[in-house]
């Protein structure tokens, strides 16, 4: 097991955003994290990645308590956030050199042109972030998460405002790392474009509670997706 989440709560002042939140995610899944906006997506990966605190309630992260051992849990672990912000005045190779400077074992030369060449960034090292669509900045976001080969990749809603052909590339490249690389990948979405493409199983979680979860192969033997997400989301907790 990878993941294991026990009864998480977290408030914003009077605003309960996870009610109770548990679920597990085992070693080589893509996991599919659903759920219409606001149901707590974001601030289910940020207290996982220690960006922030629960209230209460457990988080095991390859047998580390994410609230006691952060340092070692983010040393397995790395994400690509909902709004990531780039420095458009660096070239792609800049930055990545500039993120893996950050980490004990720096990269050389070499390893970051691997990097960027493993997320299809392949001859473009050389030019300026600004210049980049919003597909190869994505790109460029994951291969920064990749900088310390983590076991574990937490996305937020990876596509987001991607093309047809943009949300295709950065399918095929998840399903390479996780494949080749045996990659666990944790992934926020609303589009279940994603979800059909990428996931073994996914949570569907609404005003903070997982309403329904499980082996996506089964789930979709009692209806499409579609019916299940907005069946499951359509009557809100509160
Ligand atoms: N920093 C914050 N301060 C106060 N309330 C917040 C904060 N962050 C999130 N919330 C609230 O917590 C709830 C869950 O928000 P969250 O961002 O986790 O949802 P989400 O599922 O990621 O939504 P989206 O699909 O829009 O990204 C929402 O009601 C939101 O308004
Ligand atoms: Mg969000």
């Amino acid at each position: 097991m990878v993941i294991r989440v026990e009864n998480l709560i977290k408030k914003y002042d009077e605003r309960t955003a996870l009610d109770g939140l548990n679920f597990t995610v085992e070693d080589g899944d893509i996991y599919g994290f659903l759920g219409p906006n606001g149901a707590g997506k974001t601030t289910t990966i940020r207290i996982l990645t220690g960006i922030i605190r629960a209230d209460s309630g457990q988080v095991i992260i390859e047998g580390h308590d994410v609230f006691r051992e952060i340092m070692e849990v983010k040393r397995l672990v790395n994400a690509l956030p909902e709004s990531n912000g780039y420095y458009e005045w660096m070239t792609a190779y800049e930055y990545i050199e500039f993120f893996s400077n950050l980490y004990e074992e720096k990269k050389s030369k070499q390893g970051i042109l691997k990097l960027l060449d493993d997320v299809g960034l392949n001859g473009k090292e050389g030019h300026l972030i600004r210049s980049f669509s919003r597909g190869m900045k994505q790109r460029l976001g994951i291969a920064r998460a990749l900088i310390n080969r983590p076991k574990l990749l937490f996305l937020d809603e990876p596509t987001n405002g991607l093309d047809p052909k943009g949300r295709r590339d950065i399918h095929d490249l998840l399903i390479d790392l996780n494949q080749k690389q045996g990659t666990t990948i944790f992934l926020s979405t609303h589009l279940l474009d994603d979800v059909e493409r990428l996931c073994n199983r996914i949570a569907i979680l609404n005003y903070g509670k997982i309403v329904r979860a499980g082996d996506l192969r089964e789930m979709k033997g009692k209806g499409t997706i579609e019916d299940i997400f907005f069946l499951s989301t359509k009557e809100g907790a509160q």
